[in-house]
């Protein structure tokens, strides 16, 4: 793969790990920001090591562990200094406590205290002590002071109550670091999009879909979560883990939900991308009980509703993207697809080449617009997500002018 574009490689985490029971995780989050191309950086408070070997951290970051503020004396200036984040996971009522008053009485709340770039704490506990007034308070002290929070998560704790105060998943985690290094050109923006395949359905049992993953556009939500914007993703049928920070989630089976829901949606929506694979025929008959096995069976078919034609007819029309999935390379098809279905973007790509399109990681794409195109070498779906996006915000700056002046008419 030509391009690997990742948007932790290259940076460098200051990672606290504190003295709770989520510590143990901590080895896994080093192992999956390494996976991502950072470099890893360990402070250990001294609770922390009964929870957790430093041997253990110093392994999966394959850096020395620190932890005594004395131990090397400018260890406190030196290492926030080369951070470009410090991430504190899990960060216990005690050390937001320090943060959020002060105090520097070891390694961790004094690195804190002289690093000049963004934090991010993913605050873990019993749901007692996160529920208490003080730490509440100390917790709002910090992000009032910019100090970006990550979960905590609901759901049976340590201890085996259950309640607020687990630590939030090492994938969301992840996320709040890589949206702490994303531009926001899409602060606000209000943004659906749609992913994965739909079903129609021959009887309850039976049904006609194709073999999207969901995976581009589920890139392509967190892509512009981000980036600052308020996403509502409407998703066919797919295993794949909801990204955090939805505004909503509607998950639907047929072509014809898929386009009831993102109609109720529409009202003041700035950007569609449309990234599912809604079927295109639909059996003309649902039947209602299972097709008993017989000799033949003959199918007749009607056309789904189109739903990127339908959008594009709008009045106030939204930004409008649309994918061609093609197999082979019939650019062509997605350049006549732009004009006819009245889309600002399309975004093609060939199914069938290697690495790309259904069910992989991957996918090699071409960017249609007007007057522009521009064919991208094969890349992770996240790396082609942002891509995607960089399009839409030069897009979405012209789109608003032309709404401002429609609306003048
Ligand atoms: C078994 C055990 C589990 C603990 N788990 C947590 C926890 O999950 N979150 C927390 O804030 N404190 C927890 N504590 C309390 C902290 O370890 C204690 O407040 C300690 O002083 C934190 O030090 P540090 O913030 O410097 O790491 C736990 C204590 C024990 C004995």
């Amino acid at each position: 793969m030509k391009n690997k574009k990742k948007v932790l490689k290259n940076k460098k985490i200051l990672l606290g790990v504190a003295g709770g029971v989520a510590a143990y995780k901590s080895v896994d989050l080093v192992r999956r920001l390494k996976d991502e191309g950072a470099s890893v950086n360990v402070i250990m408070t001294d609770a922390a090591k009964n929870f957790v070997t430093p041997l253990s951290l110093e392994i999966a970051s394959e850096n020395r562990v620190c932890s005594g503020v004395f131990d090397d004396p400018m260890s406190h200036i030196n290492l926030p200094r080369e951070a470009d984040i410090m991430l504190i996971a899990p960060a216990t009522a005690n050390i937001i406590g320090k943060f959020a008053n002060g105090i520097a009485d070891d390694l961790l709340s004094t690195c804190f205290l002289s690093f000049k770039g963004k934090v991010v704490v993913a605050p873990s506990m019993n749901w007692r002590m996160y529920d208490n007034p003080i730490f509440q308070e100390n917790l709002r002290r910090l992000t009032a002071h910019g100090v970006i929070q990550s979960g905590p998560d609901k759901g049976t704790l340590a201890c085996g109550e259950e309640g607020i105060g687990r630590m939030a998943d090492v994938s969301e985690i992840i996320e709040t670091i890589k949206s702490a290094f994303s531009k926001k050109d899409f602060f606000k923006k209000k943004v659906i999009v749609t992913a994965g395949p739909t079903r129609e359905y021959l009887d309850p049992v039976r049904f006609l879909s194709n073999r999207s993953s969901g995976k581009m556009g589920y890139a392509v939500a967190r892509a512009c979560i981000r980036r600052g914007a308020e996403v509502i993703l409407i998703s066919g049928p797919s295993c794949l883990e909801q990204p955090h920070g939805l505004k909503s989630f509607f998950r639907v089976e047929t072509a014809q939900e898929m386009r009831d829901a993102m109609f109720k949606c529409l009202t003041e929506t700035d950007v569609v991308i449309m990234a599912a694979a809604p079927a295109d025929f639909s059996p003309e008959k649902k039947e209602k009980a299972k097709i008993e096995k017989s000799g033949k069976l003959s199918v007749n078919f009607k056309n789904t509703p189109d739903i990127l034609s339908e959008a594009g007819k709008l009045k106030k029309k939204p930004l409008l993207v649309g994918f061609a999935a093609e197999t082979g390379g019939r650019l062509d098809r997605a350049k006549k697809k732009l004009i006819q279905k009245n889309a600002d973007i399309i975004v093609f790509n060939n199914v069938t080449a290697v690495g790309s399109g259904f069910d992989v990681d991957t996918n090699e794409i071409t960017i249609i617009r007007k007057n522009k195109e521009l064919s991208l070498p094969l890349m992770t779906k996240a790396a082609a997500a942002e891509a995607i996006l960089d399009a839409v915000s030069d897009g979405m700056k012209k789109h608003a002018k032309s709404r401002r002046v429609e609306s003048q008419d």
